[in-house]
């Protein structure tokens, strides 16, 4: 049996088809929809987690291809799901996941799911620890919706972007990934993904972010690694001001610190400290006329100004437009499908 073309992280996955997938995905923006190529074919979406962008982009994903999807949100008219092998269920949870994952197999052609990190256990969530259960538990294609450690819908979407903006010569430019303080505290999948992505494209990137709140040295290594492979560096600042200078992406994002899992009141307690961690149009002055971006959803005037937010330098929303021909393009590629507008 052919190797199913789980879809987890692009870093298990090779060059070729991370940047075959940034082509599709450019392509599928001003190409029309391909509606007869998956014809036939379905897929699940289970958010175990809220959505507005990955859910409605991945349902019209799949309708743009001519697929069927159905979303599902457990423990909503679902029996609740449990996990850990071996268990006795004889607690709330009515079905293991591998039944549920097993039974969405029969049915469908692939299987997206959204599963946040928990924040409480850093080894299950440093390791996907339930995204990979779930995957074991699959025998159809499986696509991150976003996992405790991983975001690659995102990812792709944003690397499009990238790509769009610089006509294809995104390597060489500065990228800042920009830590912001939020009320919440917030997972790292998404700035582990944009981190990787700018790396991957060969940019020099500055993540910026106050002590304390440094990304997993794994993930930095990661990103080294790739930066390096391709001209590009990764460095970081404490200084949220000079960080700005010479950007020509400011990619604005929040997550926790690294105590989160230790001591979560001193987490937010020194995130609350940071107040001023935010993206002013003052600050975005001391770039090249970078682009912001941001994944969504955003705090107004707590992550970025209005100015910001509302003024020329904003490409948020086509970021968020690139979700869909992101999202087609993996789909694509999950199937083997010809892609939107032709190419590989
Ligand atoms: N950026 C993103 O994944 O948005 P949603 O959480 O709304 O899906």
């Amino acid at each position: 049996m052919a190797e199913l073309r789980h879809l987890l992280d692009w870093h298990l996955l090779p060059d070729a088809v991370w940047e075959s997938r940034i082509e599709a995905a450019i392509r599928a923006s001003s190409a029309p929809p391909p509606l007869e190529a998956a014809r036939g074919k379905s897929v699940a979406l289970l958010f175990f987690n809220p959505s507005l962008r990955t859910r409605s982009s991945m349902e019209l994903a799949a309708m743009r291809l001519g697929a069927h999807s159905s979303t599902i949100v457990p423990g909503q008219g679902t029996w609740g799901f449990a996990w850990d092998e071996g268990t006795t269920m004889d607690g709330a949870e009515a079905e293991h996941i591998r039944e549920a994952v097993g039974v969405l197999s029969e049915y469908y052609d692939a299987i997206g799911v959204r599963l946040f990190a928990s924040l409480t256990d850093r080894e299950a969530d440093a390791s996907d620890l339930r995204l990979k259960q779930f995957a074991r538990a699959a025998r159809v294609p499986v696509v991150n919706l976003e996992s405790a450690a991983w975001h690659p819908c995102q990812a792709l979407a944003d690397a499009a972007t990238i790509v769009e903006r610089f006509d294809g010569a995104a390597a060489g430019r500065r990228f800042v990934l920009a830590w912001a303080h939020h009320p919440k505290a917030l997972p790292a999948a998404v700035p582990n993904s944009a981190l990787l992505a700018a790396a991957r494209l060969g940019m020099h990137v500055t993540v910026a972010r106050p002590d304390g709140f440094a990304l997993s040295d794994d993930v930095m290594g990661k990103a080294r690694a790739y930066a390096a492979a391709r001209g590009g560096s990764v460095e970081e600042t404490t200084d949220p001001d000079a960080a700005f200078d010479g950007a020509d992406i400011v990619y604005a994002k929040a997550w926790a610190g690294r105590s989160i899992y230790d001591d979560p009141a001193a987490e937010e307690s020194a995130r609350a400290g940071h107040r001023d961690w935010r993206v002013t149009a003052e600050r975005m002055r001391r770039t090249r006329e970078a682009a912001f971006m941001h994944c969504l959803p955003v705090r107004r005037n707590v992550v970025v100004d209005d100015a910001v937010l509302d003024g020329p330098s904003a490409i948020h929303l086509r970021q968020a437009a690139y979700r869909l021909w992101a999202q087609q393009a993996i789909l694509s590629w999950m199937w083997d499908l010809p892609d939107a507008g032709g190419g590989a």
